[in-house]
């Protein structure tokens, strides 16, 4: 289910990039807006150069002729022919891909946006531009601004068109390009507890640090096989306290997927905007945590081994 990459040509409509590249309009519209493009100053950038490559040519052709031509209307032809420059308002968080002044949008590892982040996760790993499975889905919050993956479980399936994680289990080996997993980083031992935070109503929690440890290995195992060599798994993690511990989770977490056989291939620090592990009276030992990762880690491809020819029996 992965995709290639793709080609985006500047100078091509959207459908001749679609066929070029042997793909949906769709996907080179998803492709565009992922990559912040501003297609519209590069399409008036497009008849300005066409305008002005045609008047460079044929200084004799008149407004009418190259107005002919290009199918432009005399008015834009004429405004075109008495620009140096082409003289257009971009839109400020775009790029052009024509402007050559501007450097490309270059991709940072902080951000206050999870939509940002996951945007980015894609463009820079995941060629086809869309997730293929998540593990936890929960209500699809991380798709609000991407196309939800095909394939959703839940181990409390709570929206429509989500599997129950059981049947995740029940899946061929190396099936997916990309699977994403968000578990819940908080751990309540007592009902008393849970009751209280809004945090654990809405997304579970662990009852232990062990079961917490547990759980997030089985579903690094459990993404490791569903995922083919070379395939994303993209992992959401916050680390977090208990009984006065730090458990780094996040440590864990990259330690194990180590030894399973993902390499980290990248790493993005989502900053919180809320305060939501704010617990009146009790006296602060180590700095409140506000902020969470996203770990993007790649399937090894497993190594072709060299065989040793066997020794020549005597
Ligand atoms: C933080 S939420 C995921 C939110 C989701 N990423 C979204 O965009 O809406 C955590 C999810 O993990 C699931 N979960 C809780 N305990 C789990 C466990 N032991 N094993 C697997 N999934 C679990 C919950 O049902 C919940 O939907």
């Amino acid at each position: 289910m992965t995709g290639k990459k793709i080609i985006y040509k500047n100078d091509l409509s959207i459908a001749e990039n679609a066929r070029k590249n042997k793909c949906s309009e769709a996907t080179i519209r998803r492709y565009i807006r992922l990559n912040n493009i501003d297609r519209k100053y590069d399409e008036l950038y497009l008849k300005y150069k066409t305008v002005k490559e045609l008047q460079a040519k044929h200084p004799e052709y008149t407004v009418y002729r190259i107005a002919k031509i290009t199918g432009y209307s005399n008015a834009t032809v004429k405004k075109y022919m008495a620009m140096d420059e082409l003289y257009a308002k971009t839109c400020s968080d775009k790029l052009s891909t024509f402007d050559t002044s501007q450097k490309a949008a270059v991709v940072s590892s902080i951000s206050k946006s999870q939509d940002e982040i996951l945007s980015n996760i894609l463009k820079l790993h995941v060629p086809s531009l869309e997730f293929d499975c998540d593990l936890t889905y929960s209500l699809g919050v991380f798709y609000r601004s991407l196309t939800p993956p095909q394939h959703r479980y839940d181990k409390f399936p709570i929206a429509e068109g989500v599997r129950s994680l059981e049947d995740a289990y029940l899946l061929p080996d190396g099936c997916f390009g990309s699977v994403v997993v968000d578990l819940p980083f908080i751990i309540k031992s007592s009902e008393k507890d849970k009751e209280f935070s809004k945090v654990v109503q809405r997304f579970q929690c662990f009852t232990s640090k062990q079961e917490l440890i547990d759980t997030n290995k089985e579903m690094l195992s459990l993404s490791y096989r569903l995922l083919k060599s070379g395939g994303i798994l993209v992992m959401k993690l916050q680390n977090t306290n208990y009984a006065g511990q730090q458990i780094w989770t996040h440590y864990i977490v990259q330690e194990y997927a180590q030894q399973i056989g993902f390499e980290l291939v990248d790493e993005f620090i989502l900053e919180g905007k809320s305060r939501l592990l704010y617990e009146n009276g009790v006296v602060q030992h180590h700095a409140r945590k506000y902020h969470s990762y996203f770990l993007v880690f790649k399937k090894k491809r497993r190594r072709k081994f060299n065989r040793t020819p066997l020794k020549p029996q005597p």
